[in-house]
């Protein structure tokens, strides 16, 4: 394995040197990736917990990106497949629509009972019993490219992000590659039908939660290494500041917990190459001729995961991990529930799903 990994590196690299050569004056704008911060927050211990995880809907969910559960303890999940499924109490799936969308990403349950869905493609879905219809697809008369989690506010309001204006889902490594925060976060208000602009140039706006008492909301900015604060009531109203900064790794969804602090997945990987590979003109170029293949072997490559508890002061609490990705792999979300994490991830084919409180930590 070790040799033809690296056999395919060399090959990969000298490949790369000649379209070097050729693509030196590369007429495509990509930058460099956004570098790390210089010191990041300690990760916790590592302790491999998430291999302990029982396997939920193994086999019939692909790349389950998001969980969420209703007051009532179903468990939803969206597929790449297009399926919105979700697990009732006594065990049974039920594969409740299907949307044929292959870009279904966060979602929420809803007051009403209803389920909102991000299609990165199309917008926000809201899934009922009646069907599944495209509730916001425009923002100032232009298309939503890359709807990527949502959360209903008291008021029905619901807030969203938009991880970036100029990339789509299949290429959302090319935003990976340039320094441009191309992210948003988007409101969609009910009672007039109406999209608007809450916040712009975010670096990938990913995870959206609201706080404990819905006074401040959540929004991570993955490319970033961290989330924002946006102030909704009090003094702050409108104001952005910083709530957790130098994450050990990317951020990807964030999930309030019952107790106020914030369960965040984040996105780790070993890096495979040295950095000056992405200053190579031949990198970019390649990245940019076949964006879905190269967001696919970055999806390969993510191979860690890690989900960490953050207090509403923005301090790790404790984390849990599977540090080889032998269980779970590019785990996007956790959810907690009834003393129990629900998992999604965009490798995995299940829900991973573990009790809490654990020992170690
Ligand atoms: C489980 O619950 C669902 C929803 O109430 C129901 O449709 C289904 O038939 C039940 N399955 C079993 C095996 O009881
Ligand atoms: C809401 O607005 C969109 C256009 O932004 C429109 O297509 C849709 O029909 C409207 N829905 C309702 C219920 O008015």
């Amino acid at each position: 394995m070790a040799l033809i990994t690296f056999s395919r590196i060399v090959i990969v690299c000298v490949v790369a040197v000649a379209l070097q050569l050729i693509f030196s004056s590369s007429p495509y704008p990509i930058y460099l990736e956004n570098p790390p911060p210089s010191s990041l927050l300690p990760a916790p211990p590592s302790n491999s917990k998430l291999q302990d995880v029982i396997k939920l809907g193994e086999g019939l969910l692909k790349q389950p990106e998001d969980v969420a559960v209703d007051k009532n303890g179903v468990l939803y999940t969206v597929t790449r497949d297009g399926s919105v499924q979700r697990l009732h109490r006594n065990g049974t799936w039920e594969n409740w629509w299907q949307t044929h969308s292959p870009s279904l990403l966060g979602i929420t349950t809803t007051a009403a009972g209803d389920l909102i869905v991000c299609d990165a493609n199309q917008g926000l879905l809201k899934v009922s019993e009646e069907g599944v219809k495209v509730i916001s697809s425009h923002v100032d008369s232009a298309k939503i490219r890359f709807a990527d989690d949502v959360i209903e506010s008291s008021d029905g309001t619901l807030y969203f992000s938009d991880a970036s204006s100029k990339f789509g889902f299949d290429s959302w490594t090319l935003d990976l590659l340039e320094t441009e925060p191309n992210g948003r976060l988007l409101k969609y208000d009910p009672s007039t039908n109406t999209t608007s602009l809450v916040l712009h140039s975010l670096a990938f706006a990913n995870g959206v939660a609201l706080s404990a008492n819905q006074d401040y909301l959540v929004v991570c900015e993955t490319w970033k290494y961290r989330c924002l604060k946006y102030w909704l009531e009090g003094d702050k109203k409108g104001e952005t500041e910083i709530f957790v900064d130098r994450l050990p790794a990317r951020p990807d969804n964030i999930n309030l917990a019952p107790d106020g602090s914030f369960w965040i997945a984040l996105l780790e990987s070993t890096p495979v190459w040295p950095r000056f590979v992405y200053k190579l003109a031949a990198f970019k170029y390649l990245a940019r001729a076949f964006p879905k293949m190269f967001s696919n072997w970055v999806i390969k490559i993510v191979d860690k995961s890690m989900v960490v508890n953050v207090g509403s002061d923005g301090k790790i609490i404790r984390g849990f991990d599977d540090p080889t990705g032998k269980v779970m792999k590019f785990v996007t979300s956790a959810v907690e529930f009834e003393g129990h994490l629900y998992f999604g991830s965009l490798y995995n084919d299940f829900v991973g799903k573990l009790p809490l409180p654990l020992s170690s930590t």
